[in-house]
């Protein structure tokens, strides 16, 4: 049970849809603390908060519940001052659910350690000519994680073993908040519209191996998803645009569906509805790749980088209204 008191604002952001439940982690209320003894904090108006619930490894049910809840209401958590082996991160993920192998991995990089098959590596470090991790140290675009599969990861779970000094924050963007506050024009065109979500690049602009680069955006390898879904645990709607690079709107001359994904793109990553975070060492961000958008920023490739993840899998995807 959570010690809900009287507080202003709403999960979710700035518009009134977005207003139906109370805010878990509200810096301007005073709705931090629940039974359990983990204090919640909202990290922006636009998205994220910072749980402070102790060593992960310990939670027991009740606390784990309320950390669950506090993901579902402010789509991306921060836990910072964990220290994890790869087992201990894969314990904590199968708390969320079921884990899900992540996306092969690129050309010239190390292949997945057999015994961790779930856990994926992100980092610009190269041992021997060999990339240890993905993502290099490029920035990584706006996208939600593996939009290119059918029934794509429920959320991801990134801890900070090596960072460098500077670079390489994450953003996360939201998007119940991007679909609330959508103009109703944009919003009655993209209504039970798909777009195709295609399977061939990385967020970092890589092909990935046994994919061409030349192919008709109409025609690549990925599936079709509804740009309004529905997220199966909160019942909300959200934007669900994956990434823009090759996308396309099903249906639509190739203009058309460019123009109308550009316009969603710029209502979508206005900086309000955004949080960018700087690592520390020992970090953990969780996020809700049902409801939220992520980008990396580029880094300086002189210093290392080295992250560890493991992804949820997900359920197939509902329509949003
Ligand atoms: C990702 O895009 O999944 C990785 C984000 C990061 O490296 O911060």
């Amino acid at each position: 049970m959570w010690q809900r008191t009287a507080c202003a604002r709403k999960t979710g952001g700035s518009s009134s849809r977005a207003g139906s439940r109370p805010c878990t982690g509200c810096r301007a209320g005073s709705c931090r603390r629940n039974e359990q003894g983990i204090d919640v904090t909202r990290v922006s108006a636009a998205v994220g908060a910072q749980v402070e619930c102790g060593d992960v490894k310990a939670l027991t049910a009740a606390t784990f519940a309320a950390v669950h809840a506090a993901f579902l209401d402010n789509v991306v958590l921060l836990i910072r001052g964990q220290q994890l082996t790869v087992a201990d991160l894969l314990a904590f993920g199968r708390r969320f659910g079921e884990l899900t192998p992540g996306a092969p991995v690129h050309i010239g990089q190390k292949p997945r350690d057999e015994q961790y098959p779930e856990l994926a590596i992100i980092s610009n470090v190269i041992e021997n000519g060999v990339a240890i991790g993905g993502l290099g140290d490029g920035e990584a675009v706006w996208h939600t994680d593996s939009c290119f599969n059918d029934v794509p990861p429920s959320c991801s779970i990134l801890y900070a073993v090596e960072i460098p000094p500077t670079g390489g924050a994450t953003g996360f963007a939201n998007m119940y908040t991007a679909l609330d506050t959508l103009p109703a024009a944009l919003r009655s065109r993209i209504a039970h519209k798909t777009i195709k979500h295609d399977k061939r690049y990385t967020s970092g602009g890589q092909l990935r191996p046994g994919f061409l680069a030349e192919q008709d955006i109409r025609e690549s390898p990925g599936p079709s998803h509804p740009i309004i879904r529905k997220h199966p645990e909160t019942g909300r709607s959200a934007l669900y645009l994956g990434r823009r690079p090759h996308a396309y709107i099903n249906g639509l001359p190739l203009a058309e569906s460019a123009e109308l994904l550009d316009a969603l793109w710029a209502h979508a990553t206005r900086p309000e509805f955004t949080w960018h975070h700087q690592w520390k060492l020992g970090d953990i961000l969780i996020w809700d790749n049902r409801c939220a958008m992520h980008r990396r920023d580029a880094l300086d490739p002189a210093t290392r980088r080295i992250m560890h993840r493991t992804q949820c899998k997900g359920t197939p995807i509902l329509e949003g209204v």
